[in-house]
């Protein structure tokens, strides 16, 4: 259909067509008209009445009407002009298509006569419709490379008016790559195709677009466009191109694993596959490719493991770069590693004595090692060191050698094990260091004797003590190890009055524990000097020595003895003699006791236990002396019978009694004849044999008294000549008399009576053993303690220091010895 705006002015037209319809009416009978398409509704088409040859009025009066064959109706009549209009649009296109003519035939009815007059009216086509293409858009694949001259046809465009109204040409944009030809098919139509007059490169312009448009002949012409995407396919006619024909890197040693170093990046400018690039290393060891790694992708080049600057400070590599057909190029890559300080330096011990003698002399080397450190300049550098205080030091040897030696001398027993801690340090920033640990054992040597914790220790122990029994244990400690430390206790040997201190004393070598091998005897010896030795086992052995002093303690294992009066063999006692003109206080006799223990144990009380006249005798507590408490009476029994208890201050007190006969009487006859007289027939028998007994008894006693007297003369002789050798050396004198302070001394009294035996020749023939007065005033008598009992033998018991004591008793003296 023709547009709008398009409304050619048809006056002209119709006018030209009204008269070939008159010439045509005239010629023939049948009607012509010709009406151009696309006209107004209602235009004019041909003056019906006129050719008719009627009066427009006359058209309705006679009816006349068009008849068609049931055709949409086209036309009209108009019945005040009589002419035939347009009730439309009229599309010539629509009606006919592409024939070359259209004719629409139709009829007149004139009711009246009945008569049909045909008529034709010619459409005639009008340039209303403009060449178009199926397609606006038309899509040319072409691959690049491909010669020129190559046609590619593209689609035609169709314009359904006709004539020159319809298609008549083709035209191309201009373009450096096409042109375009058109071929006429057999029925006119005409094809458009595309040629090829210059090579394409994808790289340079993928895509071409191009215009065509096709124009028809009318006036003004028409014409249809349609776009022409022409695009070049790709060919792979590009290799890939490194960016960079070396790659350089240069990384510190110590990055991590996994760091990328770098990209190489190679460009391909084909497209798809073709432009695919992949890396890959080429000619490469296999050291690299443990180490490396390169993303075949993204070409990124990572470690795959520590880099190592001492190991190798170098790596140069070639990687190639390809696309998806193999086109391939390579690279080079140089990795350049920086030394980092991130070897600690290591120390080697080459030879070390783990054990040295503590006599060995300063400058002993004990160890030998050297040092590295794998790093290299300053990195590489190490100094060592070793703690400060101790007795060794570090001498630096060739190379990087160094000793280590002792600087002073060692003693085992202040410190046994040295641990040294050798510090190796290096140059690097921040410095490594490395510690080593060198064990010394310093060896033990004799070079200490066992010790005694004192020099000398005192023991007392009570005397009766068992045999066997342990006294006291000694301990010496010993400094040095092992068998130089392994300590035996020995005891010196002394003697002690000639017997070897062994016999007394025992130790046990390995314990220290001292025995007693005897019960001591305080009566026998107070204290025992020994000197114990501690030997270690060493070679040579050391040894030191300690002193020991046993002091006996006294114990109350003794009762008193009664010297005076003695018991007699035969069972009779001594009779004494108190006259009866004695005053009050007379001293009748005195009972003589000692007590072998010392002390308390030795100091004796004396009582009157029972008396057969109470009241007449005392016993003097501390003395003995028996002594007339009154005056006698005639009234008194010429016979007393007193029994004495000796006691000792012991715990518990030890007691020895006597029975004391006293005569009472101014004379032996009166004596003799009170005995007479009290004498009972009974006895008769027995008076002569007591009578000889007496006799005898008295001259043995002469006897034996003249035998002492004898003896006690030669005994003071001897006894003054070795006073005077004494005095000029050292003597049994050199013993302090503090020696004897506490001791108490047994005192006893040796009473020795000058018997003058007086027989009378009397009837009775009895014989009396009678105590005459002795008024010697003084007695100087010395007794030297001659007993020759071997545990009496001690040093300190033997000195016995004599003293006479005189005392002044009638008929009795004394001889008193302190020992
Ligand atoms: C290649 O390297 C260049 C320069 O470094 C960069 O501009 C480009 O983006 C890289 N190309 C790829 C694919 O990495
Ligand atoms: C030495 O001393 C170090 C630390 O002071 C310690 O780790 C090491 O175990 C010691 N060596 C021995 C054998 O005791
Ligand atoms: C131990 O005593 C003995 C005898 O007196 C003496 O020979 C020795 O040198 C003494 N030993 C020591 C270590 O004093």
């Amino acid at each position: 259909m023709a547009a709008p705006p398009y409304r050619p002015d048809c006056s002209w037209l119709v006018r030209i067509c009204f008269l070939l319809g008159a010439l045509w009416e005239m010629g023939a009978e049948q009607i012509r008209y010709s009406v151009p398409e696309e006209l107004e509704k209602g235009s004019f088409v041909g003056n019906i009445a006129k050719d008719l040859g009627l009066e427009p009025r006359e058209l309705a009066e006679r009816g006349v009407r068009i008849v068609s064959r049931g055709r949409t109706q086209l036309f009209a009549l108009n019945p005040r002009s009589g002419s035939l209009v347009t009730t439309g649009r009229i599309d010539r296109e629509e009606l006919c298509a592409q024939s070359a003519r259209c004719l629409v035939n139709l009829n007149i009815l004139m009711e009246d006569k009945m008569n049909l007059y045909p008529i034709q009216v010619e459409i005639m086509d009008v340039n209303d419709n403009a060449p178009r293409f199926l397609t606006e858009e038309m899509n040319v694949k072409i691959v690049e490379n491909t010669a020129p001259g190559v046609r590619f046809p593209l689609n035609e465009a169709r314009d359904p008016d006709v004539g020159t109204n319809s298609l008549q040409s083709y035209q191309l944009n201009p373009n450096r790559h096409f042109s375009l030809v058109v071929q006429t098919g057999d029925d006119g139509t005409k094809y458009p195709e595309l040629v090829l007059d210059r090579v394409l490169d994808r790289e340079e312009e993928a895509v071409h677009h191009l215009l065509l448009t096709a124009s028809d002949g009318g006036s003004p012409p028409r014409s249809g466009t349609a776009r022409i995407r022409v695009t070049v396919v790709d060919v792979n006619d590009h290799a890939p191109v490194f960016f960079l024909p070396q790659y350089q890197v240069t990384v510190p040693e110590n990055v991590p694993v996994g760091t990328r170093l770098l990209a190489v990046n190679a460009t391909d400018l084909d497209e798809g596959v073709n432009g695919e690039v992949t890396y890959s290393f080429r000619k490469i060891t296999q050291k690299i490719l443990q180490i490396f790694q390169l993303n075949s992708h993204t070409g990124e080049l990572s470690t795959l493991e520590g880099l190592d600057y001492e190991d190798s400070g170098y790596y140069e590599m070639e990687v190639q770069a390809q696309d998806g057909p193999g086109s391939m190029t390579r690279a080079k890559v140089l990795i350049t590693i920086l030394d980092v300080n991130d070897n600690a330096p290591e120390v080697t011990v080459t030879s070390v004595s783990s054990s040295i003698p503590e006599d060995t002399p300063p400058g002993t080397v004990i160890a030998l090692f050297y040092l590295q450190d794998r790093d290299s300049g300053k990195n590489g550098e190490v100094t060592c060191t070793i703690s400060e205080n101790l007795p060794f030091k570090l001498e630096r040897s060739i190379d990087n050698y160094y000793r280590l030696v002792t600087a002073e001398n060692l003693d085992r027993e202040k410190l046994s094990v040295y641990n040294i801690t050798l510090k190796a340090t290096d140059g690097g920033t921040p410095p490594l260091s490395t510690e080593t640990h060198i064990l010394v054992n310093v060896a033990d040597t004799n070079d200490n004797p066992p010790a005694f914790p004192h020099s000398s220790y005192s023991v007392f122990i009570p005397e009766n003590n068992p045999r066997g029994a342990s006294i006291f244990s000694v301990t010496a400690h010993d400094p040095d190890s092992d068998e130089n430390a392994h300590v035996t206790y020995s005891l010196s040997e002394d003697t002690l009055q000639d017997v070897s201190i062994s016999s007394y004393v025992s130790i046990n070598s390995d314990t220290g524990v001292l025995y007693a091998l005897h019960s001591f005897d305080y009566e026998q010896f107070r204290d025992l000097r020994l000197r114990v030795t501690a030997h270690d086992s060493g070679d040579p052995p050391l040894s030191s020595n300690m002193s020991l002093s046993i002091f006996v303690l006294d114990q109350n294992d003794n009762p008193p003895e009664i010297l005076y009066p003695s018991l007699p063999t035969d069972g009779s006692t001594g009779v004494e003699l108190a006259p009866r003109s004695a005053e009050p206080g007379y001293l009748v006799t005195k009972v003589v006791a000692v007590d072998r223990d010392s002390g308390q144990n030795a100091w004796l009380s004396y009582r009157l236990l029972k008396a057969s006249e109470p009241g007449l005798f005392t016993v003097g507590l501390h003395t003995g002396e028996v002594r007339t408490a009154r005056a006698l009476l005639d009234r008194d029994a010429l016979k007393q019978s007193l029994v004495v208890v000796v006691q000792d201050h012991g715990q518990p007190p030890l007691s020895a009694t006597v029975t004391l006969t006293v005569a009472v009487a101014d004379s032996i006859p009166d004596v003799l004849a009170d005995l007479g007289s009290i004498r009972t027939p009974a006895n008769s028998d027995d008076s002569d044999l007591t009578l000889y007994l007496v006799v005898a008894v008295a001259a043995v006693s002469c006897i034996f008294l003249a035998f002492v007297i004898v003896l006690l003369a030669l005994r003071v002789r001897r006894w003054h000549k070795s006073r005077l050798l004494q005095a000029s050396g050292s003597g049994l004198g050199g013993v302090p008399a503090s020696h004897f302070v506490g001791v108490d001394g047994v005192r006893a009294f040796l009473q020795t009576y000058s018997h003058e035996v007086s027989l009378t020749a009397d009837s009775r023939k009895s014989h009396l053993i009678f105590p005459q007065p002795n008024y010697a005033d003084t007695l100087l008598s010395q007794e030297s303690c001659e007993k020759k009992d071997p545990l009496l033998t001690s040093i300190d018991f033997q000195q016995c220091t004599d003293e006479a004591q005189s005392i002044q008793v009638r008929s009795v003296f004394h001889l008193s010895l302190y020992c």
